[in-house]
């Protein structure tokens, strides 16, 4: 599938910014598993690196792969995360969590001095929301938050699995899937978030991301965030 080479182009252009002696974060999803796959191709060439994983998914796949790997509590930080993107805005702004991990990975992302994106072209949007926003909650609260949240204006669902039940993440909560439509106040709607109790974290990474690599067919374009352009 082109979306398939473009994540492949994506990731393998990200390898650029890997260097020996460092602490690398590993996002999770398919873009993301095409970058592990290249670094353990690396590690395999004799690259010195440790992997701190933003999954489970990730953490089978690193060690399977042979890539050294360390832990938050061995290491509190990280010198680059590569990881994917549901969407991508102009300001560098994203949409994560398509895959259920956006917990473990903004947890990486913030421990990480140079968060690099990979994604194909198919995620680059003028404003966020064409996808629907995922919201991690505690199961506890669920009812509650999805009220909250139905009050700003979205359609609701709870992330399922294949089986009809709903879908845990890596550790043990829920996942709402909030369609807003288009998203004119990210950095608002995010601090709305923030605010509300039983919302265990929220998919929107605003400020996180330096770099982000966009493939659009064989090309990769580079998109830095403002205050880190040269
Ligand atoms: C995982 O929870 C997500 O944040 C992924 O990084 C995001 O969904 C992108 O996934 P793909 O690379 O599979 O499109």
């Amino acid at each position: 599938m082109a979306n398939d080479r473009e994540k492949e182009a994506a990731a393998r252009a990200s390898l650029q910014f890997i260097k020996d002696g460092q602490v690398v974060g590993l996002g999770t999803g398919s873009t993301a598993a095409y970058f592990i796959q290249l670094l353990g191709e690396q590690v395999k060439n004799g690259l010195r690196i440790r992997g701190i994983p933003s999954s489970d998914r990730s953490r089978e796949q690193a060690a399977a792969l042979g890539i050294p790997l360390t832990t938050l509590d061995e290491c509190q930080m990280i010198d680059v995360t590569v990881d994917g993107a549901d969407e991508v805005d102009p300001q560098l702004r994203l949409i994560k969590g398509g895959g259920g991990a956006l917990l473990r990975e903004k947890i990486v992302a913030s421990a990480t001095k140079q968060l690099v994106i990979v994604a194909d072209a198919s995620k680059r949007v003028p404003v966020l929301g064409r996808f629907p926003l995922p919201v991690e909650v505690i199961k506890f609260a669920q009812a509650l938050v999805v009220k909250e949240i139905e009050a700003l204006g979205a359609e609701v669902g709870v992330r399922l699995r294949a089986d009809g039940k709903p879908f845990l993440t890596d550790e043990n909560n829920h996942i709402l899937d909030c369609q807003f439509g288009q998203i004119p106040d990210a950095d608002g709607l995010a601090r709305q978030f923030s605010d509300m109790p039983g919302v265990v974290e929220h998919g929107l990474f605003i400020g996180m991301a330096r770099v982000v690599l966009i493939a659009n067919g064989d090309e990769v374009s580079e998109l830095r965030a403002q205050r880190y352009k040269a």
